[in-house]
């Protein structure tokens, strides 16, 4: 491992904890009623994920402050809950039996399997508004509140994760083009992960210069995670994982390695990594975490 991927891996280690504390504080507590309703959202949130889409956040919110103050790192701490709540609720509906039926996440019981199904439907439910209700906490702008609601409302819906989950449902079985391929993992994982690095953009008030750098990054970036997943599902094991490989071609579902193999799929993440890279390049040193987040996302095992 070369030094800059062990250092950014130390960070990411860091801010996992961190949000980790965060989220467990935010959330309602496991005794607060409907007590199960709570247990399942804190078990669905907490212990466990790279925790990528808040360290985005953290990421893009430093490359654009222009000084480092408690509100910033409060609206930085809100907005990247604010995506881990969506994205945990979208791995919690994703593993439905309705949808990929998955029973392992995060190396526990699915929460459809801890719990019940219609436990696992109100955690969704229950997860996504919460988000919006962290986010119009943020002590920011109430302009930024606004735009910042409207980039994350977007990033989830049909738009978004929610049109690319439909898209893939959709797919079973079908060989999808590449620019089709490219449209589906754009939407269900691109946005979000887009929307992360926006909002740590707008959390420190970005210019429209650092606005431009963010929005090529968080493009190749959003892309390049959903490759790298469909790589994984091929080559990890559920022990690096968390989750059980194979599930994609057992599925019968499009994916990058589907498409263009593995050396392929891992080739294109490359180019998405060398393009992320370029985008940053006006960012100059202040671009520093987000390059090893960009290393991270393409050079991870799990
Ligand atoms: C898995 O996301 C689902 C996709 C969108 C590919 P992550 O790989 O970020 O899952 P966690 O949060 O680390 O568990
Ligand atoms: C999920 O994609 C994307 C979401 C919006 C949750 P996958 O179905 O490939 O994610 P995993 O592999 O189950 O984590
Ligand atoms: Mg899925
Ligand atoms: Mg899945
Ligand atoms: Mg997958």
């Amino acid at each position: 491992m070369n030094s800059v991927v062990f250092e950014s891996s130390a960070w990411l280690n860091e801010r996992a904890l961190h949000i980790e504390q965060v989220l467990g504080q935010l959330l309602p507590a496991a005794h607060d009623q409907p007590a199960r309703l709570h247990q399942a959202m804190r078990y669905a949130v907490l212990g466990g994920g790279k925790r990528v889409r808040a360290a985005l956040v953290y990421a893009a919110g430093h490359a654009c402050a222009a000084k480092q103050t408690p509100a910033l790192h409060q609206a930085l701490d809100l907005a990247a809950s604010a995506v881990e709540l969506v994205h945990a609720y979208s791995l919690v509906h994703d593993d439905l039996p309705c949808m990929d039926d998955d029973t392992l996440r995060r190396g526990k019981p699915t929460l459809h399997v801890q719990f019940d199904e219609a436990t696992a439907l109100l955690a969704g439910d229950a997860l996504q508004p919460l988000a919006f209700d962290w986010l119009a906490q943020m002590p920011v702008d109430a302009a930024l509140i606004v735009q910042a609601t409207q980039v994350l409302a977007r990033a989830a819906g049909s738009l978004g994760m929610a049109g690319g989950q439909a898209i893939d449902l959709e797919s079973v079985g079908k060989t999808l083009s590449r620019d089709a391929l490219q449209t589906m993992h754009r939407l269900k994982t691109g946005a979000l992960l887009s929307a992360s690095v926006k909002l740590g953009g707008l959390a420190a008030a970005m210019n429209p210069v650092q606005s431009l750098a963010l929005e090529g990054y968080a493009s190749a970036m959003g892309l390049a995670f959903q490759v790298v997943d469909d790589v994984l599902d091929v080559t990890a094991d559920s022990v690096q994982l968390g989750k059980t490989p194979g599930k994609d071609a057992a599925a019968n579902k499009p994916t990058y390695v589907s498409l263009m193999g593995l050396d392929g799929a891992r080739l294109f993440a490359g180019q998405l990594h060398t393009e992320a890279l370029d985008a940053i390049a006006p960012l100059g040193a202040s671009g520093q975490l987000l390059a090893g987040l960009a290393d991270f996302i393409v050079l991870r095992n799990h």
